[in-house]
């Protein structure tokens, strides 16, 4: 049986990787710096190790006893635990995957519309703001020169139920939660800028087909379907029986949602293909409508 160690297991991708690989009979073990979730994960049968992905004696000896780690834990932008793997890992042929996020394709396009699809072949140019996440991901991509069989997931915006501790992501239901205290579904500017999106159970099942089948040093990006930030808005209207969808200002997003948030997370356009895993890993999403998930 294949043992592997998954961080960010409490998190909503973290603990949906964890239930399909608990499905397919792998040994989990979850790193969780709560030990307040040690009990509830141990009843799911998934070992546990306590500590935080910042100490690195305690992630060299987590790592030496798995085949693989799967590192969703706030990972995109720490590129302190990302060393901590790197160098545990380091000479050991081992399966590293990282879980990075789309916003690395944003500009700062303030709801203006992109038509741009970004495949895994294209060279990024990423502003100033997605620089060191782009670097991150390239780092962990050259460590297949470690004798690391290192592998960078790019999720867009993910949608749908989480299988484990945590239910929810992170933009749709921020979105939500925003629209019914303004009482409308809330755009900023013209918020015609366009995300990609998939299902939350298609994203765990892309990093179990990746364990298993991809290339050392293989990067893949994940969508399977892409909506306007407006359109969303709107399904968000109609949903929860709010007022007609409203715009408002980039500073509004800024003020409430921080800057990364508010210029990338919700008003840049963060459009990709994911034909490489459909046409390297067989992988087939199901789900194709996130206008049912929200
Ligand atoms: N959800 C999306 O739509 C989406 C899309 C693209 C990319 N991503 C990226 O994917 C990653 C995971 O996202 P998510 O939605 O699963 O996030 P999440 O639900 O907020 O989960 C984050 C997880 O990281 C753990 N964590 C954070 N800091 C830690 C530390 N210092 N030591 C140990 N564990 C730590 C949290 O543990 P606690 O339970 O203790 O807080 C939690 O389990 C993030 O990098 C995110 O940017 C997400």
């Amino acid at each position: 049986m294949k043992k592997v160690l998954i961080t960010g297991i409490t998190g909503y991708i973290g603990g949906t990787i964890a239930k399909k690989l608990l499905d397919r009979n792998y040994e989990v073990t979850g790193l969780v710096r709560n030990e307040a979730h040690v009990h509830e994960l141990e009843s799911l049968g998934i070992k546990t190790i306590v500590g935080n992905i910042h100490n690195e004696d305690l992630i060299k000896a987590a790592v030496s006893d798995v085949d693989a780690v799967i590192h969703n834990a706030d990972s995109a932008d720490d590129a302190y635990a990302v060393d901590n793997f790197i160098k545990a890992l380091e000479g050991s042929h081992k399966t590293f995957i990282f879980t990075s996020g789309s916003a690395i394709f944003g500009g700062k396009e303030n709801g203006k519309k992109s038509d741009f699809i970004f495949r895994e072949d294209f060279p990024l140019q990423p502003r100033l703001e997605m620089a060191s996440r782009v670097m991150i991901n390239n780092y962990v991509l050259q460590s297949v020169n470690k004798d690391i069989r290192s592998i960078v997931i790019v999720p867009t915006m993910v949608y749908g139920e989480g299988l484990g501790i945590k239910k929810d992501s992170i933009q749709i239901p921020a979105l939500v939660n925003f629209s019914q205290k303004k009482g409308y579904g809330v755009y900023f500017g013209e918020g015609e800028n366009i995300w990609s999106n998939l299902h939350i159970e298609d994203l765990a099942n892309l990093y179990v087909l990746a364990l298993e089948k991809a290339k050392g040093g293989s990067v893949y990006y994940a969508e399977n379907g892409y909506s306007s930030l407006k359109n969303i808005a709107e399904i968000i209207s109609r949903k929860y029986n709010l007022e007609p969808a409203q715009s408002l200002s980039i500073q509004d997003a800024v003020d409430n949602f921080g800057p990364t948030g508010g210029y990338f997370g919700f008003a840049s356009n963060s459009r990709c293909s994911a034909e490489k895993a459909r046409t390297e890993l067989d992988w087939n999403p199901i789900y194709n409508s996130i206008e049912n998930f929200i």
